[in-house]
């Protein structure tokens, strides 16, 4: 089961005691059942605002959200949720109980629960720690414990909050090419919030490039590199050279008359995805 989500011209305002803060503005766009979308762009830009309304954590302040035709408001349940947050399991509970959590929730047998936790783990390749605690488990594994999780409840889609960000560069390239394997599978709708256009490329069949200030989708980019995807390839650079170029595109310049930003700035940014930022991160 993959759901189809539909996002039409939602807008987000927090509302504080001194004032209000416009975060997300007239946001469009759908994702495919079965599609894998990375939503990309600098920290503040609004990512985890519009994460949290794709979860039902939050009502938009204007516009609509459909997941599989329905309504996504603050009363539906977040569901298939992947934080950043390694803190996200209880650690009071076993890597396989944490993953039997929803299950439980939902009345599902304990001998059905104990099958689909153990066919879960063994997904992320933790069949072997199914009953160790949290504690006992690096950031990665606890990070596939909640990626297991987050699968076993079945969700129509899957959403993804920078996930891997905090993990070491080695263990996240491992991450990465486990859950692209894993979409493979399991062929869930995916929305993967990232702000490392590096990933985003690896990743993604569409990426959602954002700007800040506020939080807005500057471009809409399909990649239809094949997959496994070589991050050496002329392709997967020149896709990253696109994305940048949207990125650090800003709508006020160059001012007509205006002399254009210097050409080493535009070179370092350049080298920066291909050399000096192995990581690919923004700039
Ligand atoms: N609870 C909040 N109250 C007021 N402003 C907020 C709150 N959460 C986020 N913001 C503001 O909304 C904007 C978008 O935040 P966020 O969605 O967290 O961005 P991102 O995940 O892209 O870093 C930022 O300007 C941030 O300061
Ligand atoms: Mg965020």
């Amino acid at each position: 089961m993959a759901e189809r989500i539909e996002v039409e011209h939602v807008s987000y305002e927090y509302m504080t005691d001194q004032r209000s803060v416009l975060a997300v503005r007239d946001v469009s766009f759908t994702v495919e059942p079965s599609e894998f979308l990375c939503v990309l762009g600098p920290s503040g830009c609004g990512k985890t605002t519009i994460m949290n309304m794709l979860a039902g954590f939050m009502d938009p302040t204007e516009g609509e959200i459909r997941i599989g035709g329905h309504r996504q408001d603050g009363r539906s349940i977040g569901r298939g949720v992947v934080f950043q947050d390694f803190a996200q399991l209880f650690p009071w509970r076993s890597a396989r109980r944490n993953v039997e959590f929803g299950l439980e929730v939902r009345g599902v047998s304990k001998a059905e629960r104990h099958d689909l936790a153990m066919r879960f783990l063994k997904l992320v390749r933790l069949e072997d720690f199914a009953e160790s605690y949290p504690h006992q488990l690096s950031g990665g594994m606890q990070q596939r414990v909640a990626i297991a999780r987050a699968l076993a409840y079945n969700p129509g889609v899957l959403l993804m909050d920078e996930p891997f960000a905090a993990l070491d560069a080695m263990t996240r390239d491992e991450m990465q090419r486990q859950l692209a394997d894993i979409w493979q599978q399991t062929r869930k709708t995916i929305v993967y919030i990232t702000h490392n256009v590096a990933e985003a490329v690896y990743l993604a069949d569409k990426v959602l490039v954002m700007a800040a200030h506020p939080g807005s989708v500057r471009a809409e980019i399909r990649l239809d590199i094949q997959r496994p995807r070589d991050p050496l390839s002329d392709a997967f650079v020149e896709a990253q050279r696109e994305i940048l170029s949207h990125l650090n595109h800003r709508p006020s310049e160059p001012e007509p008359g205006r002399a254009p930003p210097p050409i080493a700035t535009t070179r370092r940014s350049t080298a920066s995805v291909t050399q000096s930022n192995p990581e690919g991160g923004i700039p």
